[in-house]
């Protein structure tokens, strides 16, 4: 009979210690360490919790060495070609695909909660020109909190999806609100004519009275290529396992705090650059770079260990293999290409560090692939969204990964407050 145990010998006693084995139903099973410190004394020691699994979790599967992710089971890739963001959040909330009729009840849910409550506007207000508008992002989400205290006890499901729908609906809304008070531009009301992310691109881009760019011919209309495009991003973001944020909101949740407030902590965390803020450092750097004929050089100072410069886009603690999200955008970005007029000094740059380090051998032997923030900064950039909105929109995706694993936490009965040891190294 299979004996499903790990045995641990401490070497300085000779004394064993037997650890539970549980099988995952996909990837590495894991060994079962919670009396660990109670049987030995001892702590286990993991910075960045490289081989630390902190949950259980039904909702998203990555293979990092086959270059594989599933949302609820189902390939990115189906869920990317073959079906819609919106159809993308009720799978993560629901573990189901919608029906016809879920799906448009869904729909006309989210485009009717899209609108702030008057009040949280002033919030804006605060902040001074230039604000970056994750700043702004953060704490009007920790302000909506306020706004719908009751969220705070949930008993039932219907009560979950109503806090899970209000935010994914307000997100947008909030993100376009930060990003026009940092221009000091009159703010655009959520449409509910239009679906989740035209009515985004909307609210980025409209006049007042919600009317598109005037020029000879007419308005400039958002064309449908722009709105397939923003919508596969956020299916693309939509949800991560455990990540940097995702671990944030999960240990925010396990004090008990608001599952807003848990959030805006998710969108502080996401802020950085090792992370969500990846997408706007890439085009950033590829600014910086500024030639074809530099990037070379870019490259030998990345590969330098004694220089801390680091390409952005390359490179993930799980993906050991192309990024999966970040291949449908490169098949994305070379469909755009003719439409969107993608071929610009950017694009050539960012061309070049691809092919070069794709060849380099400190990049392979690193399994150093481009990521999806490598891809998504020159697609945005084509669709008009300026870099400081590049991690907002990571968040406007995100949003639903979050609410759904916090609401998994929140389900377990068997989870705890976070709270790992340390090793102590001081007086
Ligand atoms: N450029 C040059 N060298 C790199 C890079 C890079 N982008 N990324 C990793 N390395 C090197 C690193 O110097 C180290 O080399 P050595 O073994 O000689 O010391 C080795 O590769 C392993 O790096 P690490 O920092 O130990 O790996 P990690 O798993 O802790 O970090 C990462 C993962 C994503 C933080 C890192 O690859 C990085 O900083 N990348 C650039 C930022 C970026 O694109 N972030 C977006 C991640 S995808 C979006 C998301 O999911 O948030």
């Amino acid at each position: 009979m299979k004996n499903n145990t790990l045995t641990l010998i401490d070497n300085r006693t000779g004394e064993t210690y037997k650890y539970p084995i549980f099988e995952a139903t996909r990837g590495p099973s894991v060994v079962d360490m919670r009396t660990f410190f109670q049987d030995t004394g001892m702590f286990t020691y993991d910075p960045g919790f490289t081989s630390t699994a902190s949950c259980e979790s039904s909702i998203t599967f990555i293979n990092g060495e086959k270059g594989e992710l599933r949302y609820r089971g189902i390939p990115i890739e189906e869920l990317a070609l073959k079906h819609s963001y919106m159809e993308t959040c009720y799978l993560l909330l629901n573990e189901k695909l919608p029906n016809e009729k879920e799906l448009l009840d869904f729909d006309l849910e989210i485009r009717h909660r899209a609108y702030l409550h008057e009040g949280l506007r002033y919030l804006f207000n605060a902040f001074p020109d230039n604000t970056h508008p994750m700043a702004t992002l953060s704490a009007a989400v920790t302000a909506l909190s306020a706004f719908y205290n009751d969220h705070i006890e949930m008993d039932d499901e219907a009560e979950y999806q109503e806090m899970a729908r209000r935010i994914i609906s307000k997100i947008p809304t909030i993100a376009a609100f930060a990003y026009r008070h940092s221009l000091g531009i009159p703010f655009i009301q959520p449409d509910i004519d239009l679906g989740f992310t035209k009515n985004f691109l909307t609210m980025m881009r409209a006049y007042p009275g919600g009317k598109m760019h005037l020029c000879e011919n007419g308005h400039e209309e958002i064309k449908d290529i722009e709105v397939r495009a923003l919508d596969t991003i956020f299916t693309l973001h939509a949800d991560h396992e455990q990540n940097a944020s995702t671990t944030v909101v999960r240990g925010v949740a396990s004090t008990g705090a608001h599952p807003y407030v848990a959030i805006a902590s998710g969108i502080s965390a996401l802020w950085g650059r090792a992370h969500g803020g990846a997408n706007e450092s890439v085009i950033a750097q590829l600014e910086y770079i500024g030639s074809v004929d530099n990037v070379e050089a870019f490259i030998e100072r990345a590969k330098d260990p004694n220089d801390d410069f680091r390409l952005m886009g390359f490179g993930h603690r799980v993906y050991k293999n192309f990024d999966p999200r970040a291949k449908i955008l490169k098949a994305l970005q070379d469909e755009l290409r003719d439409e969107l007029n993608l071929d610009t000094e950017l694009m050539g740059i960012a061309r070049k560090i691809e092919e070069t380090a794709l060849n380099d051998d400190y990049f392979i032997s690193r399994n150093l692939y481009p990521n999806i923030d490598f891809y998504t900064g020159i697609i945005l950039t084509a669709l008009q969204i300026p870099k400081s909105m590049f991690t907002p929109i990571f968040v406007i995706g995100r949003t639903v990964g979050w609410v759904t694993q916090w609401s998994e936490f929140k389900k377990d009965k068997t989870s705890k407050i976070a709270r790992p040891r340390q090793l102590y190294t001081g007086a």
